[in-house]
């Protein structure tokens, strides 16, 4: 089935590559020229596990294509997926303008019928809206559907995520359309939800906001079980064997971050005060999510003494591990705010570095873990990167000028790390 994606961000290149991995003929499109070049030679944008090899696989079949020409591209196309960014316009609203003129484009392309697959986060009631749009600046009418078929990839393992997703949500109201996406899912094993289309634009938002409140939860928990001396570790495993609960989103840490969660809760926040809903429960686990980056940075300041003039070693910046992504990322936030206590922070990321290096002043940039700890005052561990979990801490140990580990994502083992004599910190243990 021939399919054309708009947009080659994170869930467009994801998206288009695993379509043509299912035996599509998928062509993605960008106004980038030079991303689009690079991807010509299967050079990636991101870094995600699986992708490059994909995309060079799609290429040398033949089944995925890369091209600036949106019009041509969308014309010879069934299956046109808009999967351009949504950004936060500062106020809490999502930015809809690169989703409206990839609406006018699409409808100078449409002369047979197409399906236009709406996959970016978009307010509830967009997909009237593109449709619309789409109806007004066509110049002659041709029939076609506007769905909501919204993502729920996660960075770090958005191929697997595609392939084998937990559902996939359509929203339409024309069985024609359906019918067509069903046919093009086909290759996918997983439940096929069919909705109306407001309904499967508030599951995108439902979902992330429910996950987000997962993580606030079990951070405001970690809080307490600071204060009574259990360990939040032990509670979320207790917890989780409940079916009910389940054991996902309930490692407690510095807070979430990303291109999601902060600002997709921030959107519905926002979707239910105009619609008349004070959503409390959301401004809370914002609000828990603010405030335990603070408590971070407290607790190194009370560890250490004094921030001003410690030399605090950073290991991970990216918002999670396995991504280059530091969009809201709770390690960028804490790194700077201990810049702004007066700390002399060393830093190393395996992969979000060079992107991290053009956004934070007065930090330094190590070439390894090591590296980081060589005479420093403290040891912050904020994305939990596996090589982080296998360093040779009797190494680390000896280079430190004092040997204090603070681990925001409790991933190592405080029992090993106290018998070779470090202090170690976690979060609610
Ligand atoms: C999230 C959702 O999980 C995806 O389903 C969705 O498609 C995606 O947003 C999106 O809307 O595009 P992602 O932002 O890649 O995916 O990251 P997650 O793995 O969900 O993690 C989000 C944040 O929560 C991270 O900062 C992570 O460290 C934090 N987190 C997650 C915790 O602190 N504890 C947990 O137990 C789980």
């Amino acid at each position: 089935m021939e399919c054309c994606v708009i947009g080659t961000g994170y869930v467009g290149l994801v998206t288009g590559t695993c379509l043509a991995a299912l035996g599509h003929d998928v062509t993605c499109v960008d106004k980038d020229r030079d991303k689009i070049a690079a991807l010509e030679k299967a050079e990636m944008p991101i870094f995600e596990a699986e992708l490059e090899g994909l995309v060079s696989q799609g290429l040398s079949s033949g089944n995925l294509r890369f091209s600036t020409d949106i019009l041509s591209a969308a014309r010879s196309s069934e299956f046109v997926f808009i999967t351009v960014p949504t950004p936060s316009d500062g106020g809490g609203h999502a930015d809809l303008s690169y989703v409206d003129d990839v609406a006018r484009t699409i409808a100078s392309a449409i002369q047979d019928y197409k399906v236009v697959i709406n996959k970016s986060t978009v307010p509830v009631g967009s997909t009237k809206r593109v449709q619309r749009i789409i109806e007004e600046s066509m110049e002659e009418y041709h029939e076609f559907d506007v769905v909501s078929n919204p993502e729920f990839l996660r960075e770090g393992s958005a191929v697997s995520d595609f392939m084998k997703p937990a559902r996939v949500v359509i929203g339409s109201d024309s069985q024609k359309a359906i019918m067509r996406m069903t046919e093009l899912y086909r290759g996918v094993d997983a439940p096929l939800l069919v909705t109306d289309p407001v309904s499967a634009e508030m599951i995108k938002y439902a979902s992330n906001a429910f996950l987000a409140t997962k993580v606030s939860f079990i951070n405001a928990i970690a809080n307490i079980c600071e204060v009574v001396g259990a360990d939040v570790r032990e509670v979320s495993l207790g917890m989780g064997y409940d079916e009910r609960i389940g054991f996902e989103f309930l490692k407690a840490g510095p807070g979430f971050g990303g291109s999601c969660f902060p600002k997709d809760c921030r959107a519905l926040l926002m979707i239910a005060r105009e619609n008349g809903y004070d959503f409390d429960l959301l401004e809370g686990v914002l609000k828990v999510n603010d405030e335990q980056q603070e408590r971070m940075v407290a607790k190194i300041k009370v560890l250490v003494g004094d921030l001003e003039g410690a030399k605090i070693g950073i290991l991970g910046l990216a918002f999670k591990a396995n991504t280059d992504d530091l969009r809201d990322s709770p390690a960028m936030n804490i790194t700077r705010m201990l810049v702004m206590g007066g700390a002399r922070v060393t830093a190393y990321d395996p992969q979000a570095m060079e992107n991290a290096a053009a956004q934070l002043e007065s930090v330094a940039f190590a070439g390894n873990a090591y590296e980081v700890a060589e005479g420093a005052d403290a040891l912050v561990l904020l994305t939990e990167w596996d090589e982080f979990k296998w360093l040779d801490y009797e190494r680390v140990k000896g280079i430190m000028r004092c040997p204090l580990i603070i681990d925001t994502r409790n991933c190592l083992d405080p029992a090993v790390l106290r018998k070779l004599g470090f202090a170690y910190e976690g979060v609610g243990r």
